[in-house]
């Protein structure tokens, strides 16, 4: 019984993965590309997020995931490829790099309909 399910379960995950549309598989990927969604420390919409408060030294600080829905896609992309601090490392596909910045350009531009 076990076997047949780790032998389906794959195939039904694959199954089901490819019937998304691009637009829902950069949603998802935005919010779960490798355990650890970049929701949770850049905000829904990329606009920044405060993470921690913690003190040092007797001195209130702040760590905080910055704002990357207005970067152009040369400063994502790199951003994304180098070692940084207090962000794990994804090794993201370009492709996927890709759909995510779209995804956040097309928050934006639906934030700003509604604005008006
Ligand atoms: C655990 C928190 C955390 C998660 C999860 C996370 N990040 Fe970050 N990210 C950070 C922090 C903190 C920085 C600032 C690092 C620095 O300045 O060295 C950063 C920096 C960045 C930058 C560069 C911003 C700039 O101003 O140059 C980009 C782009 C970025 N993250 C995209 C992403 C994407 C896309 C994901 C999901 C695949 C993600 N991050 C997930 C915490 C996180």
């Amino acid at each position: 019984m076990k076997q047949i399910l780790f032998f389906t379960l794959p195939l039904y995950l694959y199954a089901t993965s490819s019937f998304i549309t691009p637009k829902e598989y950069a949603a998802q990927l935005y919010k779960n590309p490798r355990g650890i969604g970049c929701n949770l420390c850049h905000g829904e919409n990329g606009e920044g997020k405060l993470i921690a408060k913690y003190k040092h030294k007797g001195v209130e600080k702040s760590f905080r995931g910055p704002q990357i829905n207005n970067k152009t896609y040369e400063e994502f992309a790199k951003a994304l490829n180098r070692r940084k601090k207090g962000m794990p490392r994804y090794f993201l596909t370009n492709k996927e790099v890709e759909a995510l910045y779209l995804h956040l350009q097309k928050d934006k531009e639906e934030k700003k309909k509604d604005d008006k």
